[in-house]
């Protein structure tokens, strides 16, 4: 009878139920090491933030016009026709500042998509918005970067 009540004990529920607390106190460990664990998961949780948001603007296709614009080669004479007609007014001539700022040197401080970018856009009053040929558009930029 006794050998049976011990049995029982070993292989019945009641041997589940003194594991029980072992595995509750493996799953709520010690502060310091509760504290390391979120520090460790907000970590990786801010690299993936970071990382997706590079990811995204890596992937990001380039804009058809000015991927349209960048096969294309320009023709620095026909640029600067463009620029004497329609840009001088503000950049100067010689685009050397006016209005508009010094374009002397642009190109080492935008890359050419930001300069089609600026020319196309019209988000930056007074500039005013054009819509020039893709060719037009590439004529221009050889010019730009030249200058
Ligand atoms: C009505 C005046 C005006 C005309 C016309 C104009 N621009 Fe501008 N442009 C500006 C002004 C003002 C800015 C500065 C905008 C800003 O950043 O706030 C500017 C900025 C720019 C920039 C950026 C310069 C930099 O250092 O980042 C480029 C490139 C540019 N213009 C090119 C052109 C081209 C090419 C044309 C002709 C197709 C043109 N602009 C016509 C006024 C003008």
């Amino acid at each position: 009878m006794k050998d049976f009540l011990i049995n029982q004990r070993l292989s019945g529920p009641f041997v589940l139920d003194t594991q029980a607390p072992q595995i509750r106190s493996n799953s709520s460990p010690a502060p310091a090491i509760a504290g390391l664990r979120a520090i460790a998961l907000a970590v990786v949780v801010l690299v993936a933030v970071v990382g997706s948001l590079l990811a995204v603007r890596w992937l990001e296709p380039m804009d058809p016009y000015a991927a349209s614009v960048l096969e294309l080669a320009g023709n620095r004479d026909r640029g600067q026709a463009i620029f004497l007609e329609n840009c001088a007014g503000c950049h100067g001539a010689e685009a050397l500042g006016a209005v508009g700022p010094r374009l002397v040197g642009v190109s080492e401080r935008r890359s050419s998509e930001q300069i089609i970018e600026q020319v196309v856009s019209g988000r930056t009053p007074p500039m005013p918005q054009f819509q020039p040929a893709p060719q037009d558009m590439a004529d221009l930029l050889t010019y730009l970067k030249q200058l």
